[in-house]
């Protein structure tokens, strides 16, 4: 395992105040090729600890598919690794209901991702939708206007939980962005762009 438990422990006594639950470990090899950073894991993901293994994990696994790739060759991981959520109302009072992780719980998870990527040194960080995005880079741009394209730039470590201040980092990392895979869940007419991207990170892969 790449984060001490105690480095957990301390990051899940600060996310403690907030409504998560459950707590899912980043996967993969040591020393792997390609990092995917998604945004958080869902019921599913809590109930049998295992990440993208609910509704987003079935377009998670196309993707490894479409990559020629199996899930022991990547490092898969997300931005907060317990589960947002939200009481629902009315007739569904008593219910709970994933929802996007604010940046308080970012912050607080924050170090057990800087500590994975250093660590790991993946070759390639692939953040996947709008959150993963964010926490790398401190910018919430359309995901249209930034996926599929390779780039390289210095990435956000949290420096100060008081302050949930983040510092870039001095080295520069290799990114390339793709939408979240729940994206299509929603928004069928990504599944052409999604391909492409896919195809661009498989040639990668080949030259590797
Ligand atoms: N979304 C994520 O970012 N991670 C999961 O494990 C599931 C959904």
């Amino acid at each position: 395992m790449m984060v001490s438990e105690e480095l957990i422990e301390r990051c899940n006594q600060r996310i403690a105040a907030y409504d998560c639950e459950g707590f899912v470990y980043g996967q993969g090899p040591s020393r792997p090729v390609i990092m995917f950073v998604g945004e958080a894991p869902g019921e599913t993901e809590i109930h049998n600890g295992k990440p993208f293994s609910g509704r987003a994990g079935r377009y998670f696994d196309a993707f490894l598919e479409q990559l020629h790739v199996t899930r022991e060759d990547v490092y898969i991981t997300s931005t907060v690794r317990s589960r947002p959520y939200k009481w629902g109302k009315g007739k569904n009072a008593g219910k709970k209901y994933n929802r996007t992780p604010n940046q308080k719980e970012i912050a607080a998870h924050a170090p057990i991702l800087d500590a994975e990527i250093e660590a790991a040194r993946p070759k390639l960080l692939v953040p996947m939708g709008r959150t993963a995005y964010w926490r790398l880079l401190g910018e919430s741009p359309q995901m249209t206007e930034v996926t599929g394209s390779f780039f390289s730039s210095p990435i956000r470590r949290l420096e100060s939980w008081e302050k949930r201040m983040y510092l870039f980092t001095d080295t520069s990392y290799p990114l390339f962005p793709l939408y979240h895979p729940a994206a299509v869940l929603y928004n069928r007419s990504l599944e052409a762009d999604i391909y492409s991207h896919l195809e661009k990170l498989k040639q990668y892969l080949s030259t590797d």
